[in-house]
């Protein structure tokens, strides 16, 4: 897993995108929703769908209950929808669709799902995210967070680069099995920094791309992996990915297999959809 993501770049890279143009609101759950978090520190995303131009919907199943609820919404509203997908309803409903290949986990699908969105909002930035994947460079950064995150729960904090943290609290959750939290700066500032009186137990890493993260890094004497642009968030992104299955294998996990996501996913499918 994460070996060949120049691979999966380079046949991303083949896909056709629609043009989309001014006020965009991007979601979705998971390994496909986190492709939105990502994208935000580069391309401003509006939160309310009520004021988007385009809605760009992220589901690498396109089954997933939530995310076609909101579509659904997307498209009462009269909105303008593009859907990112491997199929599935969400590719029934009418809406714009970028096909991606299935047959994959979403979260190491990851590059049939973030490339397209770069490309449609941020297409300058395509060469830089496809030429900084490096497998040796991002197993280095693994081993080294590995290292310090064994006996501990890692806590990711980030101020602009928030999908980052994310990325690598999903990626340790769903590959190792294992707990992982994130929190955004300045938010943390002004509570969770205080839980470090009897936060042994934690290891606190900060992305830091401004003073405030530094400010955040020095009140929980956190580890900082300074992070300046797409380059970095790419090599960063798939060494979440080899950090979370070398966790994976020290915790004797598959992490391939998932129990606990198919059950809710089917409960919730239940529920209403
Ligand atoms: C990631 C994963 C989940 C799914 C989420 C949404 O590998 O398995 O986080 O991404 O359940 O499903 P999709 O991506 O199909 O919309």
């Amino acid at each position: 897993m994460y070996e060949d993501w120049d691979r999966l770049y380079a046949e991303a890279n083949l896909l056709n995108v629609p043009r989309v143009e001014g006020e965009i609101s991007c979601f979705g759950m998971g390994g496909s929703g986190v492709v939105c978090d990502i994208l935000s520190a580069f391309y401003p995303l509006v939160k309310d769908m009520k004021f988007a131009d385009a809605v760009i919907a992220v589901s690498y199943s396109g089954n997933t209950t939530e995310t076609l609820q909101v579509v659904r919404r997307a498209l009462s509203m009269d909105k303008r929808v593009i859907a990112i997908t491997s199929g599935g309803i969400l590719s029934t409903l009418p809406v714009e669709k970028v096909l991606v290949r299935g047959g994959e986990q979403p979260r190491y699908a990851f590059p049939f799902l973030f490339l397209p969105l770069v490309k449609m909002l941020r297409p300058d930035l395509v060469r830089e995210v496809i030429d900084s994947v490096n497998a040796m460079e991002a197993k280095r950064v693994a081993e080294d967070l590995l290292s310090h995150v064994r006996g501990k729960i890692p806590v990711f904090y980030a101020s602009t680069y928030l999908g980052l943290a994310k990325r690598f609290k999903q990626e340790i959750n769903e590959n190792a099995k294992y707990p992982a939290f994130f929190g955004e700066i300045p938010e943390v500032n002004h509570n969770e920094v205080e839980g470090y009186a009897h936060g042994d137990s934690l290891y606190p890493v900060v992305f830091s791309s401004s003073e405030v993260d530094e400010v955040t890094a020095r009140l929980v004497n956190a580890r900082v992996i300074r992070v300046s642009g797409m380059r970095d968030v790419s090599l960063l992104i798939q060494s979440a990915g080899f950090l979370s299955v070398m966790l994976a294998r020290e915790m004797g996990e598959d992490p391939t297999k998932l129990t606990r996501i198919p059950e809710g996913r089917r409960l919730v499918e239940r529920i209403g959809g």
